[in-house]
């Protein structure tokens, strides 16, 4: 007897091959019913609500917000796959609580997100934008040929790097940081110690760095880390990049420090509310580097989230442990 297909709703095309060369999301096709949101805008709480009523399985992108509401809509989900490593957008409690099990995709975007972060730290530094715009804006003109103190930034080699929060990509910045000379510190919440990170108390990493770069999930824990009163305790002219998550830097008193000077510039991947909002005081600021949330944005890398999140849903909807679960205690207790 043939069984019954389950039935899924995928939030967006994805991009990229399966192992053997179909789109990324034919295995998925071949097991399942499978409905995919093909519209430019993404699906509302409520659309999201009424294409997931019946499925059994749930594949979404971070700008999904999947709540307990959500998860309700559905008395037959048994599996969310996230494409993307931070799972902040989804009720894990909620999800744990009905015995949905819950993928990400760690691992895969780790060198293109710290690759991202760095970047953003030798433009802050180094003033790489600001430096496109004066070309740009007929500001180097003959009679400003090269002028000793043009666009001056800071230096990398010597400088001490601060890595809040030690997972793979903090460890993957640190091995960049090294490269550059850098001294490194870091602080994790589980106090792991790494090579080659001299493990220091939040206080003290933020008191001693000259450039302060965020990797930590965002979580309760985390939300406004890095507070007004945090960034006032940085060395002055400090640098701050943030390629984890908004919520975890206060915006509004990262613009204050930038304009006061304070702090000297900041590169901003991940903000509280994305897209960006116009009124955001970041935009006025002109010594920071704003890029719209592209850390893991390379074809090799969002190939791979999009196999993996492929994966860990075909496991699920198949019974099978996920290969990267959030939540592996609900298999534990099925
Ligand atoms: C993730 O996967 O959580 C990243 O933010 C995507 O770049």
């Amino acid at each position: 007897m043939v069984g019954k297909r389950p039935r899924v709703f995928v939030t967006s095309e994805l991009p990229g091959k399966a192992v053997d060369g179909r789109p990324v999301l034919d295995p998925l096709r071949e097991i399942a019913d499978c409905r995919v949101w093909n519209r430019a805008e993404m699906p509302q709480p409520e659309a999201l609500r009424q294409e997931l009523s019946g499925c059994e399985g749930l594949l979404c992108l971070l700008t999904d917000r999947v709540d307990r509401a959500v998860i309700d809509a559905s008395a037959a989900l048994t599996t969310i796959s996230s494409c993307s490593v931070g799972v902040d957008h989804i009720d894990v409690t909620a999800a744990t609580e009905r015995g949905i099990a819950v993928g990400h995709t760690p691992g895969v975007l780790t060198d293109a997100t710290a690759d991202l972060a760095f970047g953003l730290l030798l433009a802050a530094a180094r003033r790489i934008p600001e430096a496109d715009r004066f070309v740009r804006d007929h500001r180097w003109t003959p009679e400003r040929r090269w002028e000793p103190r043009m666009l001056l930034g800071a230096d990398l080699s010597g400088a001490t790097l601060g890595i809040v929060g030690l997972g793979p990509i903090g460890q993957a910045m640190a091995r960049r940081a090294h490269g550059f000379g850098m001294r490194v510190v870091g602080w994790t919440r589980s106090q792991r110690p790494v090579d080659g990170v001299e493990a220091v108390s939040f206080p003290r990493l933020l008191e001693i760095s000259d450039f302060v770069s965020v990797h930590v999930a965002l979580v309760d824990a985390t939300r406004n880390l890095l507070d007004a009163a945090a960034l006032a305790t940085m060395k002055p002219g400090a640098l701050v990049v943030n390629t984890s998550r908004g919520g975890i830097v206060d915006e509004d008193a990262l613009a204050r420090a930038l304009a006061s000077g304070a702090l000297g510039a900041a590169g901003v991947d991940v903000f509280d509310e994305e897209p960006l909002p116009e009124a955001s005081p970041l935009r006025e600021a002109q010594n920071i580097v704003l890029a719209p949330h592209i850390g893991s944005a390379t074809y090799r890398t969002r190939e791979s989230m999009a196999r993996l999140a492929v994966d860990n849903l075909l496991a699920g909807l198949a019974g099978r442990p996920l290969p990267q679960c959030v939540n592996p205690e609900v298999r534990r207790r099925a």
